[in-house]
């Protein structure tokens, strides 16, 4: 077979990383591939800086779509990123000009993949994103080929390492959000612009692509509840761990009786359970299917060297000619999204409240328990000084998130409520 063309568009770290994967892994992946695979051309903003790889014997192009249009290449690795502008004028330009497409872009395929999916096989073209979804962990085949036999029931896990990292450090050092953040930032872990991490979107786009790929729907982004981890203080760490709990970032999609449920929160996960140990910047997914429960993948989830291994998986199956439709099955076969409203969550929670410690407060918030039908699984108060004020926390049995959220609405206009009520999802897993 002829050589395998790449053009690549984004030369970061990951592009940086993929040309030295091709580089030093050259002859295995030549073995693996039946054929040489070649980078013929290349795109990024800027043509001198120093990647520490050379750029030398490629095409250059200023412009990302001029290259995916006119480039000699068979596939065109889109690594720009963001999910609209040049990184999907580029990746449609690639596809109607009859390239494959490899790409690492979770944005654009949480928000775009249906369309996109539909593009590339009108053209016959893989539209290929291992690198995508949790960096280095190959999630992407493994739920797409690996669990193809099972009906998946559910699939989860930890999906941003920033905020794994953030939390890990909170509870290591007992410091505050706003503090291991500003860390993060210097070692590079955090972007100067944190948000699309520790407001859980970037989580979000991932589990939109999982959902889809789980459940054979079209991805549905928007109907994603996400709810990130800026919220979390060291005092809600501590009772977590007091409670037998650790707090995880999670990303959700489920089956359940009103549908798939898909939602982004912070979650108290059980302390001995396999994901409340994933520490770190370190991602976790696991997947259940009816026949083969559950099934449990971890590693690292960006940088270099594993977003790269995650790009290179999908060019040694573009060169061997192994084809999946983008999300498993047709996209035209697709199921229409409809995600199940977060109202109708079942689930037990944690509440934290603050009160001044009176005669009648306790009183005053079970009754509003009581009104919703809010079971309590158990109580703590720590402090007593009339006038103080003290933190109370109620832990549910299992109720419908729709009565807990009127409840929180009552209890924050009770007069001895000094501040708003912060509610944690306990996910028994
Ligand atoms: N910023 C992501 C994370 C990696 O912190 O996990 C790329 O999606």
């Amino acid at each position: 077979m002829d050589t395998l063309k790449v053009a690549i568009a984004g030369l970061g770290t990951v592009g940086a990383g993929l040309l030295k994967l091709l580089q030093d892994n050259h002859e295995l992946l030549a073995a693996r591939c039946g054929r040489p695979v070649e980078v013929t051309a290349v795109s990024a903003r800027d043509r001198r800086r120093d990647r520490g790889v050379s750029i030398d014997g490629f095409a250059w192009y200023d412009d990302p779509v001029l290259m995916a249009r006119e480039a000699d290449a068979d596939v065109l690795v889109e690594l720009i990123g963001g999910s609209d502008g040049v990184a999907k004028a580029a990746v449609e330009a690639a596809i109607a000009a009859g390239r494959h497409v490899v790409t690492a872009n979770k944005a654009l395929l949480a928000i775009h993949g249906s369309a996109l999916a539909k593009a590339a096989e009108a053209t016959g073209v893989s539209l290929a994103y291992e690198a995508a979804v949790a960096g280095g962990i190959p999630i992407v085949k493994a739920l797409r080929e690996g669990l193809a036999g099972n009906d998946v029931t559910r699939v989860f896990g930890i999906l941003n390492g920033t905020c794994n990292y953030i939390l890990t450090e909170m509870r290591a050092t007992g410091r505050a959000f706003d503090d291991v953040l500003a860390e993060a930032q210097d070692l590079g872990y955090a972007e100067a612009d944190p948000s699309f991490d520790i407001d859980g979107v970037d989580a979000a786009h991932k589990l939109a692509i999982l959902t889809s790929i789980a459940f054979g729907r079209e991805v549905d982004f928007d109907g994603i509840s996400t709810e990130g981890i800026r919220h979390i203080t060291p005092l809600d760490i501590a009772y977590a761990e007091e409670l037998g709990y650790r707090i995880k970032l999670l990303g959700i999609a489920r089956k359940t009786e009103h549908g798939v449920e898909q939602r982004v929160h912070p979650c108290m996960v059980r302390r001995d359970h396999p994901i409340a140990h994933v520490e770190g910047v370190l991602n976790a997914v696991v997947a259940g299917g009816n026949f083969v429960g559950d099934t449990v993948y971890e590693g690292s989830g960006a940088g270099a060297g594993p977003t790269a291994s995650a790009v290179m998986a999908d060019l040694v199956d573009i060169a061997c000619e192994r084809y999946s439709p983008t999300f498993g099955i047709p996209a035209a076969r697709l199921k229409k999204a409809e995600t199940a409203a977060l109202e109708r969550h079942v689930g037990e929670y944690y509440l934290r409240l603050h009160v001044i410690d009176r005669f009648g407060v306790m009183a005053d918030l079970t009754s509003v328990f009581r009104d919703e039908r809010i079971s309590l699984e158990a109580m703590l108060q720590r402090g007593r000084d009339p006038d103080e004020i003290v933190p109370v926390v109620f832990i549910t049995h299992e109720t419908d998130e729709a009565s807990l959220r009127r409840a929180l609405e009552r209890i924050s206009a009770l007069d001895h409520v000094v501040e708003p009520p912060r509610m944690i999802r306990i996910e028994p897993l």
